[in-house]
């Protein structure tokens, strides 16, 4: 009996250590419970859709820049965790977030941002090798509504507002307002929003291309889940190489875009999942990915 309870006891042993250095590679546990401006949980039936929320309502989750950190730190742990398949960023019914925040940006001088580099870890989001879905409600305007625009896919609830109000601070978007809502909505929309400060409704957003989807206020966060476990029920690895192939119609001409696409294309065959998807589909039976 001393000796099974032995051999149990180490093979418990062998379990927590293997288990451990898997935590190490794959982290399960962010630090959440540290953060001040954000909330986080994983959420869908297989717990593969990370949801931040942004959590400064007295402030209208003005974006500050403990905010834009702990945002950019999260991202860094969703990115390695190989669970986690696609990622939601929110904010209250009230707003997703009104923008960068005046107050502390107010003293500001051109020395301090240009030293400061101001702005520039901004980009994470964009970065992101994984997909990102904005789930807007209320307010998202200036750099709200450019935080939005660096994610992939936009969800609004029928109440959102957008818009770029910077002109009436004497100053111009810096996070890609001029440059991402343009190539998005078009020179003319793009010129009005961003010269009059004007906010649009969600069923404007929606008419531009702005947004791809208005759902009731109360459904938005649980429609994006739904959004997030259909993208996750597909291999992560190709889903990256999509969006990545998505991404630089954005940043290069047609033709040198046409054949990044078409070299990626080609790279899929080199899969476990490209083999396993057409495969399946000629068995006639639902793939299974292996993210290989
Ligand atoms: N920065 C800092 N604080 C903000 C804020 C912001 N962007 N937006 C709202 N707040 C604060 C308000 O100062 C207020 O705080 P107090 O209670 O301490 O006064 C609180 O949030 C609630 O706001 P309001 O009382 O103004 O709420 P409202 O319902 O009357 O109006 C609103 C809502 C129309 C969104 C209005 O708050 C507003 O116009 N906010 C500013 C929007 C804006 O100009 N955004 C662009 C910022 S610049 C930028 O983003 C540059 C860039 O490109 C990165």
């Amino acid at each position: 009996m001393a000796n099974i309870a032995k051999i149990f006891a180490n093979r418990a042993q062998y379990m927590l250590q293997v288990a451990a250095k898997q935590s190490q590679i794959v982290p399960r546990f962010y630090s959440a419970a540290n953060f001040e401006f954000i909330k986080t949980e994983l959420a869908g039936a297989n717990k593969n859709v990370a949801v931040i929320t942004l959590n400064r309502p007295k402030a209208l989750n003005a974006l500050c820049n403990g905010l834009m950190k702990e945002l950019s730190s999260v991202l860094d742990d969703y990115e390695k965790d190989k669970n986690v398949a696609a990622i939601i960023i929110t904010g209250s019914e009230k707003a997703f977030a009104a923008g960068a925040d005046i107050k502390e940006m107010q003293p500001n001088t051109y020395p301090h941002c240009i030293l400061s580099n101001f702005l520039n870890d901004w980009t994470r989001v964009a970065k992101c090798q994984k997909p990102i879905i904005a789930a807007v409600n209320g307010y998202a305007l200036g750099g709200g509504c450019e935080l939005a625009m660096m994610c992939d896919i936009i969800y609004a609830g029928d109440k959102a507002k957008f818009g770029q109000p910077e002109i009436a601070l004497g100053t111009i978007p810096g996070a890609g307002g001029t440059q991402r809502l343009t190539r998005v909505v078009g020179k003319s929309k793009a010129m009005e929003m961003c010269l009059t400060g004007n906010m649009i409704s969600a069923e404007e957003a929606e008419k531009m291309g702005l947004v791809s989807k208005v759902v009731p206020a109360d459904k938005l966060v649980s429609e994006a889940i739904k959004l997030g476990e259909k993208i996750g029920s597909h291999s992560n690895l190709i889903v990256q190489l999509c969006k990545e192939s998505v991404n630089t119609a954005y940043e290069t001409t047609l033709q040198e875009g046409l054949k990044f696409e078409r070299r990626t294309f080609h790279a899929t065959f080199s899969t476990d999942d490209r083999k396993e998807g057409m495969t399946a589909f000629v068995e006639k039976r639902p793939a299974k990915f292996s993210n290989n």
